[in-house]
């Protein structure tokens, strides 16, 4: 029998809060894929579990990126937010909360933390010299300040590590620091900020690490030597202007975005259990819960000893675990646009169903450090050999053999203790290794399960048997949808449509893992179909341009050159910054807010002096020259001619120039297909037709 040990404990488990200024990429994907096999598995069981996360909305690089949109902070994250909340729901990410920082009760629960730590003198103020730029009229963050580095004299380093020798060092000192915002040298000023004794908590910090047994020990012993080699105070304040809260009684410093942030997920808690007639204190200050985060481990730091020290300080619990993922490569290498393998989750559900990619990093998932790899042709081959040809093809047959030669019923099952001693023991094993969070071990389980059933199946011939002994093969389907029946909850946390789907195939529903004990018999089940199709050879032919919709948000004059202008676009969640040759056709308030189409793997260029970061499409027919337009799209919806697939690789002017697109009637064609977005058809102003595209 398999133990349904339901704990008298309310859990409470999070993800770490993305960033509300860019897409949820397939980077992103491995912990929320991860928390949400992990807690669609507790609910299974029975635990009294709340999955909570949102959106992390604060800090300098949202207010600098809303400020080049000429939008207002609150208008990008509001944007982001949105399409976050699309890109989970599609991924089949099961929050029971999804909320963001930039709420009231954020606020209230930053200021309650400051307000204790204050008053428990755990918190001092203190002069410090800030690198500050006179022209933007701010004060630079360690990333917006560039320059050589004073270690092995780099061009163009950030200013807190040094990307070619990886020395790291504080933004005074430089060489030839320069504003990455504006480019002027910025000056040094001197700033009162607010200090959090970290330092203080080394011993408790240190406690708590050795007591509690869940842990990753070698996350551990990294924490414990941080420990070791001494922990310094930590600066929780920042100058204005900044998009986060103020601190009470100060004009212009707010809290640093890393404090406020984890005080998101009380916050977010806070926001579900008023909705829900529940109270934060259970989950946050009471000895029957548990809290379980999890991160990815570049803010183990974070996460290790700032977080559990501010906890301490204010009176909250402490976690219980801290489960910790490695970074995600793509064939090998660090996800990256120059090489196209920078993908996002919408790019990545343009080719394939979002339960191929948590079923890929579910088999690749332990609780361990190392990294994961995605490569395509293993996904590929994954999903046509284990999903498709073992558990989707075992299901199929057998459900359609029982639906052909049995009219869908279940009587008997077939007593082969053996192998119903071999599934049970299985489920068992997989049980553990989803508590234990080897989802990789899990998969194995449950291959081995399908092939196990296949197997019987395939030995035992019901095709020639049910000729010579009907009855008996009747049991054995019987027992052959049995296992299926399993496989449907035990799959379940990883493939919830495909679970529910077969669940209801078996016209059953809501199966909890305690059915796995249960036997089905004297049932008749629903109408089959095949549930997982396999991966075809890409059929879609490469284009060499990646083709997105932009919006103009400001043009000007080049200073340099008679017929261009310099036009800042928004690219949806990026602006840049482009050099084209239409004056003397377009007037600059004609070309503000318009929607144009932007080629953004061209290789940048300097045009006269200024960069252009890739090139606006138009029509040029001698006489006139009039861009591509669209109505209905948004800035960064992908443009396309049917049955290409757009590229990501970087391409040179000259590549560009050997492609041949047509202008006719006003509509672009590239071998006789037109360009259009997911909502329309693009259009060309003003020029006709034979008109290149340039
Ligand atoms: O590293 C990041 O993406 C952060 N936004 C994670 C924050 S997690 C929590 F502490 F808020
Ligand atoms: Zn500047």
């Amino acid at each position: 029998m398999l133990k349904f040990r339901k704990s008298k404990h309310k859990i409470l488990v999070t993800s770490a809060l993305p960033y509300a200024n860019g897409p949820i990429h397939l980077g992103h994907l491995v912990e929320y894929i991860q928390t949400d096999i992990f807690v669609r598995f507790l609910r299974l069981i029975g635990e009294d579990v709340i999955y909570i996360c949102a959106d992390d909305a604060h800090g300098a690089p949202i207010e600098i990126k809303a400020a080049e949109l000429k939008i207002k902070p609150e208008q990008l994250i509001a944007d982001v937010y949105k399409e976050h909340l699309q890109d989970f729901k599609d991924f089949l990410i099961s929050f029971d909360n999804y909320y963001t920082t930039n709420s009231e009760e954020n606020r209230q629960y930053s200021d309650l933390i400051f307000t204790r730590l204050k008053e428990k003198n755990l918190i001092y103020t203190k002069d410090i010299e800030v690198t500050y730029c006179e022209y933007c009229k701010r004060t630079l963050p360690d990333r917006y300040v560039k320059g050589k580095c004073p270690k092995c004299n780099a061009n163009d380093q950030y200013g807190d590590v040094c990307e070619n020798c990886n020395a790291a060092y504080k933004t005074i000192d430089l060489i030839e620091p320069y504003c990455a915002i504006c480019k002027n040298k910025p000056v040094r000023k001197t700033s009162t900020h607010y200090f959090f004794k970290l330092s203080k908590f080394a011993k408790k910090l240190g406690n708590w690490l050795n007591k509690n047994k869940n842990l990753q020990p070698e996350i551990k012993n990294f924490a414990l030597n941080w420990i070791k080699n001494g922990l310094e105070d930590w600066n929780i304040s920042r100058d204005g202007p900044y998009f986060g809260f103020k601190i009470p009684g100060e004009e212009d410093k707010y809290y640093y975005v890393w404090l406020d942030a984890p005080i998101g997920y009380i916050a977010s808690t806070e926001n579900y259990c008023r909705k829900h007639e529940l109270k934060t204190e259970d989950y946050w200050n009471s000895k029957n819960s548990k809290i379980i985060h999890f991160i990815g481990k570049d803010i183990v730091y974070f996460h290790f000893l700032f977080w559990p020290a501010v906890l301490l300080g204010s009176g909250f619990n402490l976690p219980d675990d801290i489960v910790v993922h490695g970074f995600l490569t793509v064939n090998g290498e660090k996800m990256s646009k120059s090489r196209g393998t920078f993908y996002t989750a919408k790019e990545f559900l343009q080719s394939y169903n979002a339960e191929y990619l948590r079923f890929y990093y579910a088999s690749m998932l332990g609780k361990r450090l190392a990294d994961i790899d995605l490569s395509f042709e293993d996904l590929g081959k994954k999903v046509n050999n284990e999903l498709a040809a073992n558990l989707g093809n075992f299901c199929y047959r057998v459900l359609n053999f029982l639906n052909k030669n049995f009219d869908g019923e279940i009587r008997d099952i077939d007593n082969n203790k053996r192998l119903i001693g071999d599934i049970g023991k299985l489920a068992k094993d997989i049980e553990k290794n989803y508590h234990y969070l080897n989802f990789n071990e899990a998969v194995k389980g449950i291959l081995h399960m399908s092939s196990l059933g296949n197997k019987y199946f395939q030995e035992n011939e019901p095709w020639k048997l049910i000729g010579e002994n009907r009855e008996k093969t009747h049991r054995i389907l019987g027992l052959c949808a049995n296992i299926i029946k399993d496989l449907g909850i035990l799959i379940q946390p990883i493939l919830p449509d495909f679970a529910s789907k077969l669940q209801h195939q078996l016209n059953l529903k809501g199966l909890k893992w305690q059915d796995i004990n249960s036997k089905l018999k004297n049932h008749k089940i629903g109408k089959e179909d095949i549930l997982i199709r396999k991966i075809e050879e890409k059929q879609a032919k490469e284009f060499p341009l990646n083709l997105k919709v932009a919006r103009i948000i400001d043009a000007r004059s080049h200073p340099n050159a008679d017929k261009l202008y310099v036009v800042d676009i928004d690219l949806g969640m990026e602006k840049r910054q482009l050099v084209a040759g239409l004056k003397g056709h377009y007037t600059i308030d004609e070309l503000k807010n318009k929607k144009i189409i932007v080629i953004t793997n061209l290789k940048h260029a300097k045009l006269r002096g200024i960069e252009s970061q890739g090139m606006l499409l138009a029509g040029d027919d001698e006489t006139d020259v009039g861009v591509l337009t669209v109505s209905d799209s948004n800035p960064g919806d992908k443009a396309y001619f049917e049955g290409y697939e757009n590229s990501s690789k970087e391409i040179s002017f000259d590549e560009f120039l050997k492609i041949n697109m047509k202008i006719e009637h006003g509509v672009v064609y590239f071998e006789g297909k037109e360009l259009r977005t997911g909502k329309g058809i693009v259009r060309v102003e003003k020029v006709k037709d034979g008109a290149k595209v340039r």
